[in-house]
């Protein structure tokens, strides 16, 4: 299996604070690959400086064989590398469809843009809209103003945005965090079954049983570096995680604190 996306020796600082020092990731092509470690480890960090919201200090990204260091969001994006965000950022004002629609709309190239005023592109769009959100569980809302969702259907429909551009690859940065357990089941779910349609993934999550049932290797963040990568059950009885973790049981504890 080859990396289809790579991080090598990411260096990052904000002011005097060391966010990431060297971290050397790996995801391979068709697996879902998870990130975890203490909070302020630098994940969320690293996911900025691989999607172009931030700028490594040093250190390359590579997209398959491509070096895409701090190329801009929307580049990173239409190279086919899609995200979502920590705290969700999705339109409150607007209804879960229109949030769909404006998605619809950033994928277009401008050279597409008259082809989009048409009637037929319109109604397809529409459609494709309400297919991902069916897909993804949160159809029954789309005429709600995206502001009224729980936090778990914010989720959900921060996926849904995220499925409309086809992305090869998807970060998700804390999918399960504050999201019901029921709901997590079922983004869980959506998640194997989109690798199963070939989508790469690399997750953030605190949510332990969550990562270790879904993952297939899982690399440890531990003040900016990676200090440990290897499949769930080699990971869950690593002492340098345990040690990470404060010496908590990993395997009992599913909201690791800190
Ligand atoms: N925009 C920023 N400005 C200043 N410091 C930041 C910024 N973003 C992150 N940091 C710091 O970088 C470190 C890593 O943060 P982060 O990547 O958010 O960790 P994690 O996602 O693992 O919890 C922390 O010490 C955090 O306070
Ligand atoms: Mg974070």
């Amino acid at each position: 299996m080859s990396a289809l996306l790579r991080t090598d020796g990411v260096t990052k600082s904000f002011g005097g604070v060391q966010a990431l020092s060297g971290a050397t990731i790996e995801v391979d092509e068709g697996t879902v690959a998870g990130l975890i470690g203490p909070n302020g480890s630098g994940k969320t960090t690293l996911f900025n400086v691989i999607t172009g919201y931030g700028r490594a200090d040093a250190g390359e990204v590579y997209f398959g064989d491509r070096a895409i260091t701090n190329a801009a969001p929307d580049r990173v994006f239409a190279l086919g590398i899609g995200r979502t965000f920590q705290l969700t950022r999705i339109f409150a004002r607007l209804t879960v469809l229109e949030n769909m629609l404006v998605a619809t709309q950033h994928k277009g190239r401008p050279r597409n843009l008259l082809a989009r005023t048409s009637r037929g592109h319109w109604v397809q769009q529409r459609r494709r809209a309400m297919d991902l959100l069916e897909f993804v569980g949160i159809a029954g809302h789309a005429g709600v103003g995206a502001g009224t969702l729980s936090y778990g259907q914010r989720k959900l429909l921060e996926l849904a945005y995220v499925l409309v551009a086809d992305p090869a690859v998807i970060l998700l940065d804390e999918p399960a965090g504050g999201v019901n357990p029921s709901l997590i089941n079922h983004i869980s779910d959506r998640i194997r079954e989109l690798n199963k349609s070939g989508k790469t993934f690399l997750i953030v999550e605190h949510n332990m049983e969550f990562v270790m049932g879904l993952c297939s290797r899982i690399t440890v963040l531990d003040s900016g570096s990676a200090t440990a990568s290897g499949p769930p059950d080699i990971i869950r009885t690593d002492k340098r995680v345990l040690d990470a973790y404060l010496g908590e049981d990993v395997e009992d504890d599913d909201d690791i604190p800190g």
